[in-house]
């Protein structure tokens, strides 16, 4: 079937569809339909079957008599480690693992928190959940205390693993005392810890609290899978909204096995038994989806890469790693080809290896600017795929799927809905828009299987943010057009959500930290256009009346304030002090305006704006910062 008929049939008979991509996946009892939609517009799939995603993941190898089969490449340049694990290893080491869970009283339903850097322990403790039916949630290393203790408080975890350090270049994390000091930050306390030690770096535990990850495996029996229903909460994984409280997406169990098994081969072209790698992390979505669950439920070999695009030695990791473990499809975020591409135009290190076993480039985490598509194009000469998807929907939204029939690709598109997905471009008042016109992009209800089927303990939220703005419809945040062709382009975020080398941001949780200075008054974060991480935060802070602090001091502090509240992923490095912020005459901040000065864009006066001379002081304190130049 080729992709439209595919595509027309998970719309319209969405029963019959997923049924059949379920029988992809082992149930321990079997759903009797997919959709479950009497709670609309909630919806759930595969509610009434039992399942498990490690059996799916691990075990079901093994027993296929895979079990010698490399499961992961563990390369760390940054430790110089490179080391391989057998399906057979990893359910050994998982079934151990799970077994010191349940010991210490761990059981299905319970959360834990992984704190923890790119090694595989990370996902061994991932899947060790997943093998108890315990709901994990991964916390992201770049993260700083407060963050951590903000997730603690709303997940409540039974448990925290995390590892006593990261490794970032020139520096070594020291995630045990953030660990410690966003435990005493928290409210809510866990019972136990367990930490791995890496031999980086060894910390110091806390007696009665904190457990030594080999230790407490030592003479415990090991967990079998235990079988869990369809809409059971795989995990809960935090990502930023308009405010500081992060939304905690909640992932469905069967919804996301059967839909990322489907993706391997359908997206992503890869078969059992070769070798898949996205160079994420996994405190992200797509290291969930793509370095751990996906290409393990598929019986593919993954990679765990501890290590930067440039610099770790050089910009030729990408293309040694490829070479060396015979990457087949490769997912990276444009962010990391334009660090590459910076430090390497010519590609004189593609040269250095040989390639020959790299099919295709998937690109997604932020709009891919035409430049970087082609260069890689050029260097690599395979096809290089754009394509869209966000933590709440676990795959993705819009793509090439290159394993049901490659489309034509078209450059600043990434390409067409994958099934179950009705994309929609829609006016303020929810009508849909003709083509190559600019709406808000949003999706159809029912989402497919594996999409969010609410927020964690904010099911209020949920309706509010995703549900509400177009009845009927899951509003997706992005905006853009829809083309001729059914092609969609992602073009900005409708909400304060910015995208800083991948990663996604809320300038509203920023601004909460900086008003939190004495000196601060008020104050505005925007995203900037930049050259290698297409967008940066920048403040722009009124001080109080009468307060004789230098505004290079404040500025400093407030650096450090952000770094240290949120952490260094934030990137908050450019602020200014302003006398005023320019508003409309109800008192709304111009974030917009702001925006197309300091990217030098034309824009349209404001209609409602207060005073338009302050945009002359904005313009001005942008210059300063080597913005807004014409
Ligand atoms: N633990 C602790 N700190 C971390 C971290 C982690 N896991 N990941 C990043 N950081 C820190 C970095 O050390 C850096 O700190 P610094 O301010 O002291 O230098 C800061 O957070 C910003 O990191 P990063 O965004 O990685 O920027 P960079 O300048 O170090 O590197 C790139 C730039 C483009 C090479 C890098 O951003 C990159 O590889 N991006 C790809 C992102 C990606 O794959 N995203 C997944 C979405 S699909
Ligand atoms: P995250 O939840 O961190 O994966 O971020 C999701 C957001 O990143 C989306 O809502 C988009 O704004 C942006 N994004 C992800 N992939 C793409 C893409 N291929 N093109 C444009 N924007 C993207």
């Amino acid at each position: 079937m080729g992709y439209a008929d595919l595509h027309q049939r998970s719309v319209t008979d969405p029963n019959g569809f997923w049924m059949e991509q379920a029988q992809a996946i082992d149930w321990m009892r079997p759903p009797s339909k997919a959709l479950f939609d009497e709670a609309a517009p909630l919806y759930e799939w595969f509610s009434d079957g039992m399942v498990n995603t490690c059996w799916n993941a691990v075990d079901r190898h093994v027993k296929a008599g895979r079990g010698d089969q490399t499961a992961i490449i563990y390369d760390s340049p940054i430790t110089d480690t490179k080391r391989k694990i057998t399906y057979a290893e990893l359910q050994g080491r998982v079934a151990r693992l799970a077994g010191a869970l349940r010991a210490k009283g761990v059981a299905k339903g319970d959360r834990v928190i992984i704190y923890m850097p790119m090694i595989p322990e990370a996902l061994d403790a991932m899947l060790a959940c997943a093998r108890l039916g315990a709901v994990h949630s991964v916390v992201f290393g770049g993260f700083a205390a407060h963050e951590l203790a903000v997730r603690i408080d709303d997940a409540t975890p039974k448990a925290i693993i995390a590892a006593s350090c990261g490794m970032e270049p020139g520096r070594v994390v020291h995630y045990k005392p953030l660990l410690d000091s966003a435990i005493e930050q928290a409210q809510h306390k866990p019972e136990f810890c367990v930490i791995f030690q890496r031999e980086q770096e060894s910390a110091a535990l806390i007696p009665g609290r904190d457990l030594d990850w080999n230790a407490c495996q030592d003479g415990v029996e090991p967990a079998d899978c235990v079988p869990v229903e369809g809409n059971h909460p795989a995990y809960i994984l935090y990502t930023s909204g308009t405010t500081g409280q992060p939304k905690g997406v909640i992932r469905p169990t069967a919804g996301h096995l059967v839909a990322l098994q489907w993706t391997m081969k359908n997206i992503y072209d890869v078969n059992p038994g070769e070798v898949f790698w996205a160079a994420s992390d996994v405190g992200w979505v797509v290291g969930h989806s793509y370095i751990c669950y996906a290409p393990l439920i598929a019986g593919n070999t993954t990679i765990v890469f501890e290590g930067k695009p440039v610099g770790t030695p050089d910009a030729g990791t990408f293309w040694r790693v490829i070479s060396e473990h015979k990457v087949k499809s490769f997912f990276t975020a444009p962010t990391a080809f334009r660090a590459v591409k910076r430090e390497d135009p010519k590609g004189e290190f593609v040269t250095k290896y040989d390639l020959s076993c790299l099919k295709t480039v998937y690109l997604a985490g932020e709009r891919a600017d035409s430049d970087t598509i082609v260069w890689a194009q050029d260097q690599l000469k395979v096809p290089v795929i754009d394509h869209w998807w966000q933590t709440e929907t676990g795959w993705a939204i819009a793509a090439n799927p290159m394993g049901v029939e490659p489309l034509s690709v078209k450059l600043g598109s990434p390409a067409v809905g994958m099934p179950g997905y009705n994309i929609q471009v829609l006016d303020e008042g929810g009508h849909p828009v003709s083509p190559g016109t600019l709406g808000a992009i949003a999706l159809k209800l029912p989402l497919p299987p594996g999409t969010l089927p609410n927020l964690w303990n904010a099911e209020a939220r949920f309706r509010n943010s995703y549900l509400e703005q177009f009845p009927g419809y899951y509003a997706t945040g992005d905006a853009g057009y829809m083309d001729d062709d059914g092609y969609v382009y992602i073009m900005a975020r409708t909400d304060d959500v910015i995208n800083v080398a991948g990663h996604r941001l809320s300038t509203g949780a920023m601004e909460e930290v900086l008003a939190s200075h004495p000196d601060v008054a008020e104050c505005a974060v925007i995203g900037v256009a930049d050259d290698l991480k297409g967008q940066m935060p920048l403040g722009f802070l009124c001080l109080n009346k009468g307060t004789e602090r230098a505004p290079e001091d404040v500025v400093k502090e407030c650096v450090k304030l952000v770094r240290d509240q949120i952490g260094p992923v934030a990137a908050f490095k450019l602020a200014v002090v302003v006398d005023r912020l320019p508003k409309t005459r109800s008192g709304k901040i111009l974030r917009g305006t702001m925006v197309n000065i300091a990217d030098s864009q034309p824009f349209k006066m404001p209609a409602t704006i207060d005073d338009p001379a302050i945009l002359d002081e904005i313009r001005d304190a942008l210059r300063g910062l080597g913005y807004a130049r014409d």
